[in-house]
């Protein structure tokens, strides 16, 4: 087996297979901000490797190199899928941990999934790494993997990054198995949330549950038998995009003429407004919807002059809360479109699909506003792409102050998404705001994404990484 220095794990590879009717594996890249964010970091790593599971359940493929980079591919059978994936990770942890948005289901069988699917993980990373490797262990799928990874490899220096919240402790009591998934993430030297005050919330379930003291943002954990104390930090590490790559797709000429194709295909309206996401409820889509059909409905909007594009990414389909979400966004836009479109022009173009890179560009500067309405987000890595591809630095962005992206881009225009008057007050708003006051707003906020790339972000983590690893030793 090959042993690599640097190893991450994550629930999924960048990629996912897809089988095709012939029976042939077509690979297409994995839905979500993990996935974007850390495949342009490992594009740089020489002879890198990554852990995951490739989509779909059954039998694992073989290993195999893509884009520079060694992927070992997790078996997860179809009973993990739905216990551990949609059940305890997207049915327990994602509610739990985004404020309770849905209500959060607990399952005993479905805890036991997890444990087993997490060590399977722990030993796959582990038959990889070299002695004294770093591996990075990435978000709330996989919060056991780094003490199971320390019990079986001392050795290896462990990163822990939680790319979504971490709830406040009020809200962390309620988890059963609380203290094990605190215990779990302990096994890592440094832990890296989105927001300081997600690390906060951490370090205060971790002295309210265990005991445990820490002095600012290190840990002190106890040693048990002959294993000596450790020192662990938890620090806000705000990740980010690869701004420099989406900034020169956005120079590109032939993404500009798509850009004003597409606004022609679109009938050529005075105002595009755009919203994409993964279709999730913490994503704030149905207040999105509503604010927009009232605007129609109280004639503040013309729906021959502004149209909305709504591109939803199909997203854990199996997952109720997934589903009726599905059908509530469905049914709000056939409802709209019935009530304000004509023929040949809806008032809201809903696509639910997945667009490539290039395409995303192309709408992000296609979109007069980009409206960014999540209830509850770790990051929201959509504001920062809208932002590095608006090089002419035009273009107004709506962002949630509930995303983690708002602590950064403090130049959009901040909105609170469950006040629907809010919400409305702030799309007119942008839709009137003038070309100068656009500039210097964009203008700001692109100095941010552009001067805090991905790439910064990893270095960060993974020099910070190096000296906690070293301080392990203190005394009891
Ligand atoms: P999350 O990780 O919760 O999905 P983020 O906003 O942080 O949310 O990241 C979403 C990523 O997925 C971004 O890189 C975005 O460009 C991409 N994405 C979202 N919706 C679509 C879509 N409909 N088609 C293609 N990519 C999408
Ligand atoms: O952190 C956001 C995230 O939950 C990732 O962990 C995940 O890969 C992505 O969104 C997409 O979700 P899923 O893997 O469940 O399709």
């Amino acid at each position: 087996m090959p042993a690599h220095d640097l190893v991450v794990v994550a629930n999924r590879l960048p990629v996912d297979a897809h089988l095709r009717e012939d029976g042939s594996v077509e690979w297409e890249p994995s839905p979500g901000g993990l996935v974007t964010a850390m495949e342009s970091v490992m594009r740089n790593v020489d002879s890198g490797a990554w852990v995951g599971w490739a989509g779909s359940p059954g039998e694992a493929p073989d290993p195999f190199e893509a884009d520079g980079m060694q992927l070992y591919p997790v078996m997860l059978s179809a009973e993990d899928v739905a216990r551990y994936y949609e059940g305890f990770s997207n049915a327990t942890l994602w509610p739990l941990y985004h404020d309770v948005i849905a209500d959060p289901e607990f399952h005993r069988t479905w805890w036991d999934a997890y444990r087993e699917v997490n060590e399977r993980f722990a030993k796959a990373a582990a038959a990889v790494a070299a002695p004294g490797a770093t591996v990075w262990v990435h978000d709330y799928q996989l919060q056991l993997v780094p003490s199971l990874l320390r019990d079986a490899r001392p050795d290896l220096r462990i990163g822990f990054f939680d790319h979504i919240p971490f709830p406040p402790f009020e809200l962390f009591a309620q988890l059963p198995k609380r203290n094990q998934v605190l215990r779990g993430l302990l096994g890592a030297d440094l832990i890296g949330f989105q927001r300081e005050r997600d690390a906060l919330n951490f370090l205060t379930s971790v002295r309210q549950l265990l005991g445990y003291t820490h002095h600012q943002h290190e840990i002190t954990v106890p040693g048990i038998g002959s294993a000596p104390a450790r020192v662990v930090t938890a620090k806000a590490f705000p990740i980010s995009i690869d701004s420099h790559a989406v900034g020169e797709m956005a120079e590109d000429p032939e993404i500009q003429e798509a850009a004003r194709t597409l606004r022609h295909e679109l009938g050529d309206p005075r105002k595009v407004v755009v919203g994409v996401d993964r279709l999730d409820y913490t994503k704030g889509i149905r207040h999105r919807l509503k604010a927009w059909g009232e605007l129609l409905n109280d004639g503040a909007i013309d729906p021959d002059e502004v149209l909305m594009v709504q591109v939803a990414t199909p997203s854990r389909e199996r997952v109720d809360a997934y589903r009726q979400l599905r059908d509530e966004v469905e049914l709000t836009v056939g409802r709209i479109n019935g009530d304000f479109a004509s023929i040949g022009r809806p008032a809201i173009s809903y696509l639910h699909r997945s667009l490539d890179r290039r395409a995303m560009t192309a709408l992000y500067q296609a979109a007069d506003v980009v409206l960014v309405t999540a209830l509850r987000d770790g990051m929201n890595l959509v504001a920062k792409e809208y932002v590095a591809s608006r090089p002419d630095e035009l273009g107004v962005l709506v962002l949630s102050e509930f995303a983690g992206a708002a602590d950064e881009l403090r130049a959009a225009i901040l909105v609170n998404p469950h006040d629907i008057d809010e919400l409305k007050t702030a799309i007119l708003r942008a839709l009137a705001m003038p070309e100068e006051e656009q500039r210097a707003a964009m203008q700001s906020l692109r100095r941010q994404v552009l001067d805090n790339d991905v790439q910064g972000w990893a270095h960060a983590f993974l020099g910070e990484l190096e000296s906690a690893g070293r301080a392990q030793d203190v005394p009891t």
